[in-house]
C-alpha cells in the first residue's frame, strides 16, 4: 500500500484533495499532516475521518525534528505539500510566519524526504503545490505560462516563490523526483472567510458592508476548488518528474464585477429585492502592493495530461453560495472571537 503524506489537509484546498484521494484510491493510505492553525479545520473532513485508509497527524512542518521523526516512522512514498500560510493580507502584517512555514517548513519536508529516499528514489515523488502569484502582476493582456519569469511582490508570493526555487534545487542537486503546480484563485466550499468570496458571502448574508479594495478593478482568474483537486490528481499520477504545470480557470473577473454577480445571485436566493445586496458594496483603502491582474495559461496541462475544468463559473458560484447558505453552523463556528479580532484589525481601521 502506497503511503502518501498530504500536508495542510485540514485547510481549504487540502481538505478537498484529501477527500478525493481517500475516496478514489483505497489502495493508498493517506496521512494528513496539519498544524491546525486558524485556517485548519478538521470539521472539513468529518465525512471521511473514519475511513480505514486515512490518518490525521497533528504537527508543525516548521519542526525539523518532527519531520524527520514522521518520515522515519511512516516511510512515506510520496508527499503532496499544501501546508502554508496562504493569505496575502496577513503576510503584509506578519511576514515572518510566512517565511517560517512556507520556506523553512518546505525545506524541512524536503530534507526529511531526502533523508529516507536518497538511496533509492524509485516510485517516490515530492509534489509541491504553489500559486500563480509567483509570476507577479500582469497588465491588460497576456497570460502566465510555465516559463514566465518569477516576479513575486508580496511577502506571501515571495515566500511561495522561494519554496518553488528550493523544490527545483532539490531536483537538480539531489535528483529528488519533484513536480510543481502553480494555480490561480480557488473558490468553493470550506474556504476561510478572510478570502474575498466567502468573506463577501458572509457579509451579504448578514447585511454587513462588502469591502472592496481600491476601485475593484483588479482581476483574478477563478477556479472551482474541486477542479484544482482533480488537476492535482492528474499531475500526481501522470505529470513528468521535474516539470511545472500551471492550473487556471480561463475565468477572469474584475473584483467589482464578481461582487455584483454574487450580489445578484444572493438577492434571488435570499428573496431580497434586486439591488439590496449591492447596496452593501463599500470601497476601502487598497491593499499595499496590490497585484493588478492574474491570468493563467493552462494549455500545457490540458494538452499533455488532458485536464479540463468541469464547471462553468456561473454554476460554480451558485454551488458555492448554496454551500455557505446551507452550512451556516460551519461559518458561525469559524467566525468566532479570533475572526472578529482579525476582521476589526483588517477593516475597521482601514
Ligand atoms: P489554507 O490557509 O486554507 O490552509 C492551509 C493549511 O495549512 C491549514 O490547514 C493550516 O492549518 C495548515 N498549516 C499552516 N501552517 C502550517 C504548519 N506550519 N505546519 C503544518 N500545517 C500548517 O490554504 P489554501 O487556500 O487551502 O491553500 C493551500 C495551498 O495551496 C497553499 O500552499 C497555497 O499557497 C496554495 N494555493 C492556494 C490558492 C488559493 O486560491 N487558495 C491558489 C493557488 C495555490
Ligand atoms: O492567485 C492565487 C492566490 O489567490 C493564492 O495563492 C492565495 O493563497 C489566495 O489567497 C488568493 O490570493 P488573492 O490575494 O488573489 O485572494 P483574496 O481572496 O485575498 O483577494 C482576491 C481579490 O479581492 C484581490 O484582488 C484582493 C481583493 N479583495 C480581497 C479581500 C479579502 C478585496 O477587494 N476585498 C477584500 O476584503
Amino acid at each position: 500500500m502506497k503511503k502518501i503524506l498530504i500536508t495542510g489537509g485540514a485547510g481549504f484546498i487540502g481538505s478537498h484533495v484529501v477527500r478525493l484521494f481517500v475516496k478514489q484510491y483505497p489502495q493508498y493510505h493517506i496521512y494528513n499532516l496539519d498544524a491546525l492553525t486558524y485556517a485548519g479545520n478538521l470539521e472539513n473532513l468529518k465525512d471521511i475521518e473514519n475511513e480505514p485508509n486515512y490518518t490525521f497527524l497533528k504537527g508543525d512542518i516548521v519542526s525539523e525534528e518532527l519531520m524527520h521523526q514522521l518520515f522515519q516512522q511512516y516511510s512515506f512514498d510520496a508527499v503532496i505539500h499544501l501546508a502554508a500560510e496562504s493569505h496575502v493580507d496577513r503576510s503584509i502584517s506578519d511576514p515572518l510566519s510566512f517565511i517560517k512555514t512556507n520556506i523553512l517548513g518546505t525545506v524541512n519536508l524536503l530534507n526529511a524526504a531526502k533523508n529516507i529516499w536518497q538511496d533509492n528514489y524509485e516510485g517516490k515523488l515530492f509534489y509541491h503545490i504553489s500559486t500563480d502569484e509567483v509570476y507577479g502582476s500582469l497588465g491588460e493582456t497576456g497570460l502566465f505560462t510555465e516559463t514566465t519569469a518569477y516576479d513575486p511582490r508580496s511577502p506571501y508570493s515571495s515566500s511561495k516563490a522561494s519554496s518553488d526555487h528550493l523544490v527545483r534545487a532539490y531536483y537538480h542537486t539531489y535528483k529528488m523526483p519533484v513536480v510543481i503546480s502553480n494555480c490561480s484563485n480557488n473558490y468553493g466550499p470550506n474556504q476561510f472567510p478572510e478570502k474575498l468570496i466567502p468573506l463577501a458571502i458572509n457579509n451579504i448574508k448578514k447585511m454587513k458592508p462588502i469591502p472592496i479594495y481600491g476601485k475593484g478593478e483588479n482581476i483574478r482568474d477563478w477556479l472551482f476548488v474541486i477542479d484544482h483537486a482533480s488537476a492535482i490528481d492528474k499531475i500526481f499520477h501522470e505529470g513528468t518528474v521535474g516539470e511545472t504545470y500551471n492550473i487556471g480557470g480561463i475565468n477572469e473577473w474584475t473584483n467589482i464585477d464578481l461582487i455584483h454577480k454574487m450580489c445578484e445571485v444572493m438577492d434571488k436566493k435570499l428573496n431580497r429585492e434586486n439591488g439590496t445586496s449591492a447596496s452593501l458594496i463599500t470601497f476601502v483603502k487598497d491593499r499595499a502592493g496590490h497585484d493588478m491582474r492574474y491570468a493563467i495559461d493552462s494549455s500545457k496541462l490540458m494538452n499533455e495530461l488532458g485536464w479540463q475544468p468541469s464547471l462553468q463559473f456561473e454554476e460554480g458560484i451558485e454551488k458555492t453560495i448554496d454551500w455557505y447558505l446551507e452550512n451556516e453552523s460551519w461559518m458561525n463556528r469559524i467566525t468566532d472571537g479570533s475572526y472578529e479580532k482579525y476582521y476589526e484589525d483588517q477593516y475597521e481601521k482601514r
